[in-house]
Order: structure tokens, then C-alpha cells, then sequence
């Protein structure tokens, strides 16, 4: 069917009353990898994302900031550009709800809907919460508040004009209950047909100007401006050439996903599909609902330094990791956790150890024993024909749960298949193998490398930047980086170097958190004593480029020179420091921070916003010890 070959994907338009945090980060994410999957699949492609800028909260951001709406959001949407640009989101269109075109066709549907009679004026009076920009019927408020914001809500008189949503209630039901894939997951779908157990009222979609300035005028009275939801919602077809282009518009309509947070169940499962069919254009195929990412507060703001801001996050460890995490840990439609500690684990075990050593090994032997040339694959034993039919068939499972939207358990599906080529050359053991029978060692090589480029390209929507860095490494038939058949990894041709992809990530926090939790964990003397402490003076010190928080030292331990990257590049000018006395730890592990290699760490005291470098008293010189 030439239908399914068009898949248009939808977030919802943030509000620009403030910066994108990691919740706006990940249903953006999650369309872009949606989008590119299907992409990479062969489907075409529209993928719009945007941000909503009309509506009270946007203007009291304006207001507080002391400038015109206009101008407030012309500032706030570099902010979110820049942030989809920095997570490599490749949506093909980014609406503003100011664009001329939209606000020329929000006023065209309301004028067609109010000659048509499914708008009408109407004097009313109602319970108003302006964080959440609607009225409430007394029996929404919970103890007279708004069950969302917790404050009480107004009352307010005034004409306004309504549409008339109610007459779509028995409608709307049976579309719900007759289409399962309407409103997903479940849980969402049982909570709207909850919902609508409770008789329907007429939407207010006008709000006087006395009141609220910031929004598109109605065609047919000038005192007034549209609800915000009702100008926003609309954005899912102005922006696909809705009333502009017909041909445009009937490509792409109706979508296959409008993706949103379980916040705004409501407006997208009642609101959206009531306005729908009062204007007359079909149903999008699945509005699918996520949970939350939590974060746990309070261990926020106690320890900076114990967990970063998610967006932090990205500078610290890379755009593809903090993708894969999010899709990897979140099961959709449930709420999720989010903190350093989750990432740092989920990386190190799944990204660096079982995909980053895999690459590394299989690239180390070919480059030593094959000098770096795709070996043949002559003999196709027991082992190897379990890894080829499985790299034959767990595409399509892949493929299957990313359609049904389990992303998470194709992720898992995918390592899955990654740990069983882990556990092939162990079995095979290729290293030794290559003295005894070269072209023996060569198939088990090929294997894994043809394995292991599969399952990278299925990674590729989650990973893009890493993905293609290896891709790239890999000689094909055709150029074709990211098929998923077997036998597209050319023998004979040249494996190019590859970085490290995913360096170990070793926490310099383990110390300090067991000191924060009092009274919970005792150490005793000797777990400390592990811990080699001794004096070393800074010898040189510079910024590291790219990064506002890090500094490169160079420092004199008594017996060497040893570099050091420290996250004080905000307190201290790297000048100062030089010839100063530091205390560091010198045993622990090496590290890559910012692709530069830290050989310890450094001792600071820290309190609220301060932090300050820990020093001696005396100066007995560089390595003297700490106990
Ligand atoms: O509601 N976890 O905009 P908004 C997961 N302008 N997702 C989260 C999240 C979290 N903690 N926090 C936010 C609006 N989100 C309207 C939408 S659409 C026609 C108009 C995501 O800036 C999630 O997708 O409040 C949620 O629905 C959306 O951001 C709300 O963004
Ligand atoms: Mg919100």
C-alpha cells in the first residue's frame, strides 16, 4: 500500500515560558529516533517539532523579563533550536505558533466553525486557573483547587465564545472504543473513556483582550484572542499545508503519531479530536501518551556534585549516550528514573563493556592478524551459523518492537544479540585460534564483525554520531553503511582505526557519597587507607577547550609529572594555581574526561555555591603523604 510508505510524526510545541529541560529533551528524542527508523526503513518522512508561544504563561514570561511577548520569544526559541540541534534532532519542519501562515489558518478554521454554528457566544462564569489556562467545573477542583497546580483557581464572568465539544461525546466514545490504537498506551485510553463518563461541556476557545493580549484575534470579534489550545492543537496541520496546500496536506494527514507527556492526555484525546471532526478531517492514527522522568529533588540540590542536571549531562558524557539512555531506560507509557548514577551504570555495562569492547577486540585482531583486512569466511561451523541465523532474523524483531513502540525492549533485544557475539569468541576464542588455523580464525572474526555491524546499524536511529563514526570503519558492498543483510561487510577491504567509543566512565564520587550518607555505612580504616593520598604541586594549568568547568593541570608528584582534569575551571583562573600546593588522590584509575585523559583526582571542600582547593599547612614539598 502507497500509504504506509508516508509516516508523519509529531511532539507536542513546548511552551517558551522557559528553557527545554531533559522532559522536552526526550519526547524530542524519542520522535527523532521514531523518524529515523522509519527513514532508514524507506519510508518518507515528515517530522515536525516546534514550540507554542502564545497564551497567558508565555506572556507573564514576557512580562517578568520586562519585554514584548514577540521579543521574549524570539529569545526563548534560539533556546530550543539550539537544544534540538545539540541532540542531533533532524525534525524537517520547526513551527512557531506566531508563523503568519498558522496564525492566517487558526483564524480561517475559526471563522469556517463559527459560520458554520459550531462556535457561538455564550455569557459565562467559571473557576479559572491561569497556570493551566482553562476553567474548572466545581467538581474538578479538589477542596476548591486546581488539582494540577494546587492553588484556587478565580471566578470569572464574561461573554466568551464556545465550541460546541459536547455535541461530540457519544462520537467520540465509540471512536475510542472501537479504534484500540487511537489512544495508547491503555492505561491512557481507560483514562480518557473515564473522563467522558462525565457529561461533556462546550470548550471556551476565546479569551477577552482585557485579560490576556497575547494571542491570535478571532476573524469575528476583535475583543478577543483564541484559548491557546485551541491555536496550538492546530499546529499538526498548518504546519503540513493545511487550507494552503491540499496536495501537501493529504501526503501527510492523517499522522501516524502524535507523541506527548501524560500531562496533556486531555487536550490532545478530547479537545484534538473533537475539533477534528467539527472541521471534517480524519482521525491521526495513534496518540501515544509517555510517563515522567523523575528526578529526585532534593538529592539535587543537596550534592552538586553528586548528580548533574540531565542536560549537563550531554557536555559531560556525549550526545549518544544520553540518547541511548533515554530510550533504553524508560518503558513507555511508565514513569521513569533519572539520575547520574542509573546513566553511569547503564553506560559502563551495556555501551562500554559489552558494545565498546566488542568493537575494540574485534577490530584490535583484525588489525594484528589480518593487518587491518576484512578476513573471508570459508567454514561455517555450529557456532557460526547460530550467529548468522539469528543476525538473519532479530532485525525484524527489532523492527517489529520499534513499530509497537517497545523501544526499550528492542534496545534489549539488540545487546541481547551483542553479548551472544561476546560470548562466541570466548567461546572461539579468535586469539589463540589464529596460530593454529588462520582462515579458521579469520571466518570467527568475520562473523563477529558482520554481527556486531548489524546490530550497530539497528543502533544507529538511538546513536547516530558514534554509529556512523563505526559504520564508516566498515568496508561494504555499495556503500551500503546500514543495511541490516548478512554478508554486507566486504572481505578483502580495509578496516579504517577507530577512537575508543565509549571510554569506561569512572566516577570521582564514590568517596564523598559515602561520607554523605551518615550513619548509614561505617567504613573501616583499611577501606580508607585504599584511598593513596599525597601532596603534588601544580606545574601548569589550562582550560580545557569546549568545556566552562574543567581545567587541565599539570602537576609534580615528588616522582613524575602527571596530568589531571578537574572540574574547578568556575572558581579558579588557571593562573593562580600555578606553584600552588594541592592534595590529590593518586590511585585511582585513569580517566577520559572530555577526551582528555585524567591520571587522579583532586581533593576540594565544598559548601553550598563555594568550593575551595584543599592545601597544607606547611609545605613539606610535593609528594608527602596524607593519612
Ligand atoms: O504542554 N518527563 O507544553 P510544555 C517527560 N505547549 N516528558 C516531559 C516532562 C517530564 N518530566 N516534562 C515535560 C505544553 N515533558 C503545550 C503543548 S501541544 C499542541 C501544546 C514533555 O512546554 C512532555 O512531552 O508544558 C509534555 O507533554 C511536554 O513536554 C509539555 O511541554
Ligand atoms: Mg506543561
Amino acid at each position: 500500500m502507497a500509504e504506509s510508505n508516508y509516516f508523519y510524526i509529531t511532539t507536542p510545541i513546548y511552551y517558551v515560558n522557559d528553557k527545554p529541560h531533559i522532559g522536552h529533551a526526550y519526547t524530542t528524542i524519542l520522535a527523532d529516533v521514531l523518524a529515523r527508523f522509519h527513514r532508514e526503513k524507506g519510508d518518507e518522512t515528515f517530522f515536525l517539532t516546534g514550540v507554542d508561544e502564545h497564551g497567558q504563561k508565555v506572556q507573564q514570561a514576557a512580562e517578568r523579563a520586562g519585554i514584548d511577548p514577540q521579543t521574549h520569544c524570539n529569545k526563548m526559541v534560539v533556546y530550543f533550536k539550539k537544544a534540538w540541534e545539540k541532540l542531533e534532532i533532524t525534525n524537517d519542519f520547526f513551527i512557531r505558533t506566531t508563523d503568519d501562515f498558522h496564525e492566517k489558518v487558526v483564524q480561517q478554521v475559526l471563522q469556517d466553525l463559527y459560520d458554520k454554528g459550531k462556535i457561538y457566544e455564550h455569557e459565562y462564569g467559571g473557576y479559572y486557573c491561569v497556570g493551566c489556562e482553562r476553567f474548572y467545573t466545581t467538581k474538578e477542583l479538589v477542596d476548591g483547587k486546581c488539582p494540577q497546580h494546587l492553588k484556587e483557581p478565580e471566578y470569572i464572568k464574561e461573554k466568551n465564545y464556545f465550541f460546541r465539544m459536547s455535541k461530540y461525546q457519544d462520537w467520540l466514545i465509540e471512536y475510542i472504543k472501537t479504534h484500540p490504537e487511537f489512544i495508547q498506551p491503555k492505561s491512557r485510553k481507560n483514562e480518557v473513556l473515564g473522563f467522558l463518563k462525565n457529561k461533556l461541556g462546550d470548550l471556551c476557545i476565546s479569551r477577552p483582550k482585557l485579560r490576556l493580549k497575547w494571542g491570535i484575534e478571532l476573524p469575528f470579534d476583535s475583543n478577543y484572542v483564541t484559548y491557546v489550545w485551541f491555536d496550538a492543537l492546530l499546529n499538526y496541520i498548518t504546519a503540513i499545508g493545511y487550507k494552503q496546500e491540499e496536495e501537501r496536506f493529504n501526503k501527510w494527514w492523517p499522522a501516524n503519531y502524535h507523541l506527548i507527556g501524560k500531562d496533556i492526555v486531555t487536550t490532545h484525546c478530547v479537545y484534538w479530536p473533537t475539533m477534528m471532526r467539527a472541521i471534517g478531517i480524519p482521525m491521526p492514527k495513534t496518540i501515544f501518551a509517555h510517563g515522567w522522568w523523575m528526578v529526585d529533588e532534593t538529592k539535587m540540590s543537596k550534592s552538586l556534585k553528586n548528580i548533574v542536571k540531565p542536560l549537563d549531562l550531554i557536555d559531560s558524557y556525549g550526545v549518544d549516550p544520553v540518547r541511548y539512555f533515554l530510550i533504553r531506560d524508560m518503558t513507555l507509557g511508565q514513569d521513569s528514573n533519572f539520575s547520574e548514577d542509573i546513566f553511569i551504570k547503564r553506560y559502563n555495562s551495556e555501551l562500554a563493556n559489552d558494545f565498546g569492547n566488542l568493537v575494540s577486540r574485534i577490530v584490535t585482531l583484525i588489525r594484528k592478524n589480518f593487518n587491518s583486512v576484512v578476513p573471508k569466511i570459508l567454514i561455517n561451523g555450529k557456532e557460526e551459523l547460530k550467529i548468522i541465523d539469528n543476525a538473519k532474523t532479530f532485525p525484524e524483531k527489532v523492527h517489529n518492537l520499534i513499530d509497537n513502540l517497545h523501544l526499550n525492549d528492542a534496545v534489549e533485544t539488540i545487546i541481547i544479540f551483542i553479548r551472544s557475539i561476546n560470548k562466541y569468541m570466548e567461546l572461539r576464542q579468535p586469539w589463540h585460534l589464529v596460530k593454529q588455523n588462520k582462515q579458521e580464525a579469520g571466518t570467527v572474526l568475520y562473523t563477529a564483525a558482520e554481527g556486531l555491524r548489524i546490530a550497530a546499524s539497528l543502533l544507529h536511529p538511538i546513536m547516530p554520531g558514534k554509529i556512523s563514526t563505526l559504520l564508516k570503519a566498515f568496508p561494504t558492498a555499495d556503500n551500503r553503511k546500514n543495511s541490516f543483510e548478512w554478508g554486507t561487510l566486504k572481505s578483502g577491504e580495509k578496516l579504517s582505526e577507530l577512537p575508543i567509543l565509549f571510554p569506561r566512565i569512572i566516577k570521582k564520587i564514590e568517596v564523598v557519597k559515602e561520607v554523605q550518607n551518615k550513619g548509614e555505612e561505617l567504613i573501616s580504616i583499611d577501606y580508607f587507607s585504599k584511598v593513596k593520598l599525597i601532596t603534588a604541586k601544580v606545574l601548569a594549568a589550562e582550560r580545557v577547550p569546549k568545556t566552562d568547568k574543567l581545567l587541565k593541570l599539570s602537576i609534580d608528584t615528588g616522582e613524575e609529572k602527571r596530568q589531571i582534569v578537574a572540574g574547578i575551571a568556575q572558581y579558579y583562573n588557571p593562573e593562580v594555581l600555578i606553584g600552588k600546593m594541592v592534595i590529590i588522590v593518586t590511585n585511582l584509575q585513569p580517566v577520559k574526561i572530555h577526551g582528555v585523559e585524567s591520571q587522579g583526582m583532586l581533593l576540594t571542600a565544598e559548601k553550598g555555591e563555594n568550593l575551595t582547593l584543599l592545601t597544607t599547612f606547611d609545605d613539606l614539598g610535593p609528594g608527602s603523604y596524607i593519612s
